[in-house]
């Protein structure tokens, strides 16, 4: 039974995948605050269920998400900005430690990009359109564009994009340039299949492994070249405590499919 309103929640692949969907398309996935509640909310449920490997964020319709609620911001003071959890909370978003794949159907623009940008691996549909037309409406983008968007595309790229609101990338394009892993072509269906098709594949590995390895390649977001060789050093280190290391060692010697137990 559905607990949200902004969002459906399912799982799929023998409850090993769970599938979001933003799903408030009669206004293109716009992101209001309720809805950010609602998405960290199942983002952190998820995470803790031992039996799901991985998640999938989508949006309903033409849009992945048109960015933030317009409606939900014009009347928002500087005070409100600094007091209430938004927008910090969406960098929660990025606090999850299992993968997150964004399948972006359509409209990423604003914190619709910026939420695709906070998840671990975009896959493209072939309607896909990247942007960042926040300077359109007078502010700048606020869940963490400015930081990440950078690392994907470049600064040249980034800076066209922010400051003049209207470069926007498609799915090609944000593929050639690395912030989209590929295109899939065909309807909403074809990309979320995928989407867990890749999401399945994630499940199938060591949990602990896949989450020490999320946050190996995380660091290359938060440390310097010698702070995050070091830290994926210790986290290489550490998966030579799971069980799973020595049954997926094992099993490869043996030649057979590992068993993992996720430990
Ligand atoms: C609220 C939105 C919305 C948004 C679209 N809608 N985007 N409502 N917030 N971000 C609503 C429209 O008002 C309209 O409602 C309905 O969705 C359909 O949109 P249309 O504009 O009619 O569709 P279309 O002509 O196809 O144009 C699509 C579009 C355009 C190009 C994506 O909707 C657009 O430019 N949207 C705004 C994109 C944007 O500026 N995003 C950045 C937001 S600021 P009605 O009632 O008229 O049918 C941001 C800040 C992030 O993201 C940081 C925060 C901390």
């Amino acid at each position: 039974k559905q607990i949200y309103k902004c969002i459906e929640v399912t799982l799929v692949e023998q409850e090993t995948v769970g599938l979001i969907v933003l799903n408030r398309p009669e206004v293109l996935n716009a992101l209001s605050e309720d809805l950010m509640h609602e998405l960290v909310d199942a983002l952190r449920v998820l995470d803790s269920m031992q039996k799901v490997g991985a998640m999938i964020i989508t949006g309903k319709g033409k849009a992945f998400a048109a960015g933030a609620d317009i409606k939900d911001l014009k009347d928002k003071n500087i005070a409100d900005i600094f007091m209430l959890e938004f927008p910090s909370k969406w960098n929660d978003v990025s606090k999850i430690k299992k993968p997150i794949i964004a399948a972006v159907n359509g409209y990423a623009l604003g914190g619709g990009c910026e939420v695709a940008l906070m998840c671990d691996i975009i896959l493209a549909g072939e309607k896909a359109v990247f942007g960042q037309p926040e300077i359109n409406l007078g502010t700048i983008p606020g869940m963490g564009g400015t930081q990440r968007l950078i690392r994907e595309v470049g600064k040249s790229s980034a800076m066209e994009m922010i400051l003049t609101g209207s470069r926007f990338l498609d799915a090609q394009e944000a593929y050639q340039r690395g912030l989209a892993s590929r295109v899939v072509a065909g309807s909403n269906d074809e990309l979320v299949k995928e989407a867990i098709s890749v999401a399945a594949k994630i499940a199938l590995q060591s949990r602990p492994a896949v989450v020490m390895a999320k946050a190996a390649v995380n660091s290359a977001y938060e440390l310097g070249l010698h702070e995050g060789v070091k830290k994926e050093q210790a986290l290489f280190g550490a998966t030579f405590a799971l069980a799973d290391q020595k049954e997926g060692m094992s099993a490869f010697i043996e030649k057979r499919q590992p068993q993992f137990v996720h430990t």
